[in-house]
């Protein structure tokens, strides 16, 4: 099984795909923590993303493309994935689509996260994040056992430079200009199954495994 996550910054979709990597066995692939990854080893193309991730502007095609392409050209891709992050507006949707048809890969699903702005808001603003690991918590809502420690490999937690008041707001701007239109491109294809995401983590995910199986 194949699946593309879509929605807005903070619906949730990197905590979801845990879920579902763990639930169906699938690969997760984030661009964003590809591209976080990237800047953090110093490689030449994190240090061409960084300050545009920082802004919340989208990096340029050809960058994520090279770091999506090399993902799926590892080994044991064809157990299934789930990517988060990928594709985010038209064109990269157009690439994504010959990419996998060169491999004769196809998506199965499109899982569309659907949450309100003040939800996004306050998830993305308390979001903490495991420098080792990339673990993902949240100061209230999902808080890791130990202040500032991650609960799985004792590294320490930090707040993403884009969850920063005024990149946040440009994430959502960018989000509504350049990427909710796949909803549209997807639902066309028969792919597209929509799930509300402003509950509790545990709920979205029953919700997840409802319109799947
Ligand atoms: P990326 O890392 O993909 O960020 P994003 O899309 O903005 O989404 P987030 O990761 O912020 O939110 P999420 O939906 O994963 O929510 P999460 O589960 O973490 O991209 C970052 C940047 O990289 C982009 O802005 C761009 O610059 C660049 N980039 C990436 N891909 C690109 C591409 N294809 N093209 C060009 N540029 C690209 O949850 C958020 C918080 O809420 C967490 O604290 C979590 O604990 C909490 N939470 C989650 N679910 C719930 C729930 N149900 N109830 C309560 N709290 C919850
Ligand atoms: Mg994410």
């Amino acid at each position: 099984m194949n699946i593309v996550l879509l929605g807005p910054p903070g619906a949730g979709k990197g905590t979801q795909a845990k879920l579902l990597r763990e639930y169906f066995g699938l690969w997760h692939i984030s661009t964003g923590d590809l591209l976080r990854k990237s800047i953090a080893d110093g490689t030449k193309l994190g240090s061409q993303a960084k300050e545009f991730i920082e802004k919340g502007d989208l990096v340029p095609d050809n960058l994520v493309v090279e770091l999506l392409k090399e993902r799926l050209a590892q080994p044991g891709i064809e157990k299934g994935f789930i990517l988060d992050g990928f594709p985010r507006n038209d064109a990269q949707a157009g690439i994504l689509d010959a990419m996998l048809k060169k491999q004769a890969i196809v998506i199965d699903y499109v899982l569309y996260l659907e949450a309100d702005e003040p939800i996004i808001i306050q998830r993305l603003s308390g979001r903490r994040v495991c420098k080792n690991c990339q673990q993902n918590y949240h100061v209230t809502n999902m808080p890791s056992q130990k202040d500032g420690i991650c609960d799985t490999c004792s590294g320490l937690l930090y707040q993403r430079p884009d969850d920063r008041e005024e990149a946040i707001k440009n994430r959502l701007l960018v989000y509504l200009r350049d990427t909710k239109g796949l909803v549209d491109y997807y639902k066309k294809q028969g792919k597209l199954l929509k799930v509300d995401a402003n509950f509790d983590a545990p709920i979205v995910f029953d919700g997840l495994k409802k319109v799947l199986l």
